[in-house]
C-alpha cells in the first residue's frame, strides 16, 4: 500500500514537476504531513525548503537571531524513524520557531538582548520540551522587542524586524520576529509571549492567527517573566487549525509545580484536543459582544483602514447569522485600564532575579535585573549594548517590587474589572466579544511606542483570546497588498475550544489571510552539507531609536 503510493507519486512527480522541492510557501501542518506520509518529500527535504526560504529573504525582514545548527540532523532522526514506521507526534517534522525568550539547552536565550548574548539554559523550557517530543523541528530563534517590553520589535542583539507586508512599519510585537517569520513561511507557526498585547499584535500586524490563552493553561516555566499577573505563552500560525494543534501539544504541559499558576486548570480543560472540534459549527445564533471604546473612530490615514477593515468584516458575520451586541459601557477605556492596573512595575524585578539567578541559566550573564541594566553602555559605534530602561514601568521596576503598598489596590482593581467583564458577557448572554487589536494600522518604522493597541483587557483579566486577520488597508507602492488590521476574539476563561470553533468559522466565512509580496515566490531548496549561520542586522535601527544615537 505504501509502496503503490510511493511510485506513483513518484510517477506523477516525473510526468508534473520540474523540482524535487518542498514547496514552503504557506504550508500548514496537514500539508507537510501529507508530503511526507505520501513519501513525496523527507524531512530533511522539508526542513531545507524553510532554510532556503530564510536564507533567500531575511535580509529584508531581519526577523531571525539564529538558527539551530542541530535542525538537519534532526530531520534525518525523523527520517529514519519515518522509514522505521515510527513517525509520532502532532508535530512529527514541523519547522517552528521559538521567540527568543523561550529557554533551548541547544542555543542561547538571549531575549533580544546583548546582555544575555551568552547566556545558555542547560534545561528546556517545559513547553519547549513538549514541542520536542510531539516531534517539532526546532528550527532557529525569532526577535522580540528587547526584552519583551515593547510592541516595535527592535532591540540591541537582533536590531529592527520589518514588517514582510510594509518595508516601512514595525511587524508589531514583542513577539514581530515571530509574526514576520511566519507571515514570510520560515516556518509552519512560531511560538509568542503576552504581557500586554505581545501574541495579538504581531497576529494583527501580519495576518495571523494566535491564542493568548487563559493564564495557567501553559506553563510559563523557562520562559524570560516579565509578569506574574499578566505574562502567558502560546503560538502565532496561518490557520486556526495550526494554531489548535500546537495549543493542545503546548498545554499537553499540564500542572506543573514551578508555575502554581497551572493548579487553576480546571479538570475539563485538561489533556483537551483542540484541534478535534473544528470540523462543525456554525455563526448563526452566536452573539458577539463589539467594544465600541476599543475603536477609535477619528477619520485619519491610520484608523479609518482599521474601522472600514472591521465593519466589514462584522458585516458578513452578520450576514452569517451571527448577533452582533454593541457594548458601550464607559468602564471599557483601554488607556484608562493600563494607566491605573498594569502590574509590570511591581512584578517585574522579583520575576526577573529568579530568572537570572537559576542554577539551569549557564554562560556569561547578569544575575539581577539591577545588573543587567547597570551592563549599559555604549560600543565604539556609538550603538547601545543594551537598550536603556527608558519606559517608566521598567525603571519604576528597578526600586519597587510586590510589597509597594500600590501592588495591592491595583489587585483588587483587577478583580473588580474581571467581575465587571463576567458580568458584561453574562448580563448581554455573550459568547464571546471582538474588537480591533489595535485603533491604527501598526506603526511606523522609528515610532516610539507601539500606540493604540487594546490587549490589557484579556492580559490583566486572564481570559482567553484569538486573534483572526479581519483585513487589510488599501494597498499602496510600499504595502502591494495593504497592511493587515486584526480583531481579537475575546472569550470566558477556559472557553478555549468554544473560542477556536468561532474563530475557525470567522477564518471560513471571511477568507482574510493574504501572504505578504515578498513570500509569494517559489524557492528551490539547496542541497545543504549544514544549517547555514544566519546573522541578525543588529545596526538595523531607526535612528529615532531610542534616544537618537543608536548606529
Ligand atoms: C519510536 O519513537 C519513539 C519516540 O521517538 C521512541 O521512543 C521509540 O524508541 C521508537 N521506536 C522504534 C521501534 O524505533
Ligand atoms: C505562586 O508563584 C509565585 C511566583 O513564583 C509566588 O510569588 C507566589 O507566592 C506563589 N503563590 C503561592 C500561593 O504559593
Ligand atoms: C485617534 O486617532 C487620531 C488620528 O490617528 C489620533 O490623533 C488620536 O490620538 C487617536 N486617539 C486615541 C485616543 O488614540
Ligand atoms: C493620507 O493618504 C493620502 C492618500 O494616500 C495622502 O495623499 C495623504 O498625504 C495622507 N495624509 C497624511 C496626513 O499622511
Ligand atoms: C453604542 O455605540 C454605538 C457606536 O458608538 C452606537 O451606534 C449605539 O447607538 C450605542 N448603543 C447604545 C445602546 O447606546
Ligand atoms: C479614556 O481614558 C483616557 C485616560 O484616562 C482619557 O484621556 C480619555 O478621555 C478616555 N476616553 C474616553 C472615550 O472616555
Ligand atoms: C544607558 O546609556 C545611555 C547612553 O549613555 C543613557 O542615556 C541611559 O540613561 C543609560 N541608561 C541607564 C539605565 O543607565
Ligand atoms: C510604588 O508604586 C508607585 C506606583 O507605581 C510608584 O509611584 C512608587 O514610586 C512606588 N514606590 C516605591 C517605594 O517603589
Ligand atoms: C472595587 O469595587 C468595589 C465595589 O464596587 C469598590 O468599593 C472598590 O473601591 C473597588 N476597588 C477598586 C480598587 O477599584
Amino acid at each position: 500500500m505504501h509502496i503503490t503510493v510511493l511510485v506513483l507519486s513518484s510517477l506523477l512527480w516525473t510526468a508534473c514537476c520540474q523540482s524535487t522541492s518542498f514547496d514552503s510557501r504557506e504550508a500548514t501542518i496537514d500539508s507537510v504531513h501529507h508530503s511526507l506520509f505520501s513519501g513525496l518529500h523527507s524531512c530533511r527535504d522539508v526542513v531545507s525548503s524553510f532554510i532556503s526560504r530564510i536564507e533567500a529573504t531575511n535580509s529584508q525582514i531581519n526577523a531571525i537571531i539564529t538558527l539551530n545548527p542541530a535542525a538537519l540532523s534532526i530531520a534525518d532522526d525523523l527520517d529514519d524513524a519515518l522509514s522505521a514506521g515510527n513517525a509520532t507526534g502532532a508535530l512529527f517534522c514541523i519547522p517552528v520557531l521559538l521567540k527568543d525568550n523561550y529557554d533551548t539547552f541547544d542555543m542561547p536565550t538571549t531575549g533580544a538582548s546583548l546582555a544575555l548574548a551568552g547566556s545558555q539554559p542547560s534545561v528546556d523550557g517545559p513547553a519547549v520540551a513538549a514541542l520536542r517530543r510531539a516531534g517539532a523541528v526546532i528550527l532557529g530563534k525569532a526577535n522580540l522587542h528587547e526584552l519583551a517590553l515593547e510592541g516595535l520589535s527592535v532591540s540591541s542583539l537582533g536590531g529592527q524586524t520589518i514588517n514582510p507586508y510594509d518595508s516601512t512599519r514595525t511587524p508589531g510585537g514583542s513577539s514581530g520576529g515571530s509574526g514576520a517569520a511566519v507571515a514570510a513561511s520560515f516556518a509552519v507557526w512560531a511560538t509568542g509571549t503576552d504581557t500586554v498585547n505581545s501574541l495579538r499584535s504581531p497576529a494583527s500586524a501580519n495576518s495571523l492567527f494566535s491564542i493568548r490563552p487563559t493564564r495557567g493553561l501553559i506553563s510559563r516555566a523557562g520562559v524570560i517573566p516579565i509578569s506574574y499577573t499578566q505574562d502567558t505563552i502560546g503560538p502565532i500560525a496561518r490557520t486556526v487549525k495550526d494554531v489548535a494543534i500546537a495549543l493542545t501539544v503546548m498545554a499537553s504541559v499540564g500542572f506543573d509545580p514551578t508555575d502554581n499558576a497551572t493548579a487553576l486548570v480546571p479538570t475539563s480543560s485538561i489533556a483537551v484536543d483542540y484541534a478535534a472540534s473544528l470540523t462543525t459549527g456554525t455563526l448563526a445564533g452566536k452573539r458577539l459582544g463589539v467594544l465600541n471604546g476599543f475603536y477609535n473612530r477619528t477619520v485619519s490615514n491610520e484608523t479609518t483602514p482599521v474601522n472600514e477593515a472591521m465593519d466589514a468584516l462584522l458585516s458578513r458575520l452578520r450576514a452569517a447569522g451571527a448577533n452582533l451586541v454593541p457594548i458601550n459601557e464607559t468602564l471599557y477605556n483601554a488607556t484608562a485600564i493600563a494607566a491605573a492596573l498594569d502590574t509590570q512595575r511591581f512584578e517585574y524585578r522579583e520575576l526577573m532575579d529568579t530568572y537570572l539567578s537559576s542554577p539551569t541559566l549557564a554562560g556569561v550573564h547578569p544575575t539581577t535585573l539591577t545588573s543587567l541594566y547597570a551592563t549599559n553602555s555604549t560600543g565604539s559605534g556609538g550603538e547601545f549594548l543594551v537598550i536603556p530602561a527608558e519606559y517608566e514601568y521598567v525603571t519604576t521596576a528597578l526600586r519597587s517590587s510586590t510589597s509597594n503598598t500600590t501592588y495591592a489596590t491595583v489587585q483588587a482593581g483587577i478583580r473588580n474589572l474581571t467581575l465587571a467583564l463576567q458580568a458584561t458577557f453574562s448580563r448581554n448572554r455573550l459568547d464571546a466579544i471582538v474588537y480591533p487589536e489595535q485603533k491604527n494600522l501598526v506603526v511606523k518604522l522609528g515610532a516610539r511606542s507601539q500606540s493604540g493597541r487594546n490587549g490589557i483587557l484579556a492580559a490583566l483579566t486572564g481570559f482567553p483570546v484569538v486573534t483572526v486577520p479581519a483585513g487589510f488597508s488599501e494597498a499602496t507602492a510600499e504595502a502591494p497588498v495593504g497592511v493587515p488590521v486584526g480583531m481579537e476574539i475575546l472569550g470566558r476563561p477556559w472557553g478555549e475550544r468554544e473560542l477556536l470553533g468561532l474563530a475557525w468559522q470567522v477564518e471560513r466565512v471571511a477568507r482574510v489571510r493574504r501572504a505578504p509580496v515578498l513570500a509569494s515566490g517559489f524557492v528551490e531548496a539547496k542541497v545543504y552539507r549544514e544549517v547555514p549561520m544566519i546573522m541578525p542586522n543588529r545596526r538595523n535601527v531607526p535612528a529615532a531609536y531610542p534616544v537618537g544615537t543608536l548606529g
